[in-house]
């Protein structure tokens, strides 16, 4: 079963949206398989984030992300990455559509909510960064069977 990544952004943590992003995912039908509430290193951002260390707007991405903690979660299902993406909204919140996370509740690029990974590949690997293997629960979800 497919896996992604997920965190509430510290402007989402702020605001009091934990419950209402997380409740999408789960009222979608996807299974969540672990989460935590933490605070992000410097360096645990920057290794995160490190396809954009060239940008223009790194320094400041990595400022907010470890301004206050995340809620960074697991989620499975299928397809999940994409769906996720799909749910969250265009990276830019001006851009994305009602409806969509980003598009119900933020305004400005900088500070859009959440993140989700864009690939497997980027799946795995963020995974990785923030979650241990034990730190991850496999069960069984009975309303698996009707989605
Ligand atoms: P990116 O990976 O392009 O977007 P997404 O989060 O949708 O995968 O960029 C990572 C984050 O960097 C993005 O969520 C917000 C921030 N960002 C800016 O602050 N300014 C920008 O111009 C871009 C493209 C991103
Ligand atoms: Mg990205």
């Amino acid at each position: 079963m497919e896996r992604t990544f997920l965190m509430v952004k510290p402007d989402g943590v702020q605001r009091g949206l934990i419950g209402e992003i997380t409740a999408r995912f789960e009222k979608k039908g996807f299974k969540l398989a672990g989460a935590k509430l933490m605070n992000i290193s410097e360096d645990l951002a920057k290794e995160h984030y490190g396809e954009h260390k060239d940008r223009p707007f790194f320094g400041e991405l990595v400022e907010f992300i470890t301004s206050g903690p995340v809620f960074a979660m697991v989620w499975e299902g299928k397809d999940v990455i994409a769906t996720a993406r799909f749910m969250m909204g265009k990276t830019n919140p001006a851009e994305a559509a009602p409806g969509t996370i980003r598009g119900d509740y933020a305004v400005q690029v900088s500070n859009n909510i959440i993140h989700g990974s864009d690939s497997p590949e980027s799946a795995v690997r963020e995974i990785g960064l923030f979650f241990k293997e034990e730190e991850l629960v496999a069960y069984e979800k009975s309303v698996a069977a009707w989605i």
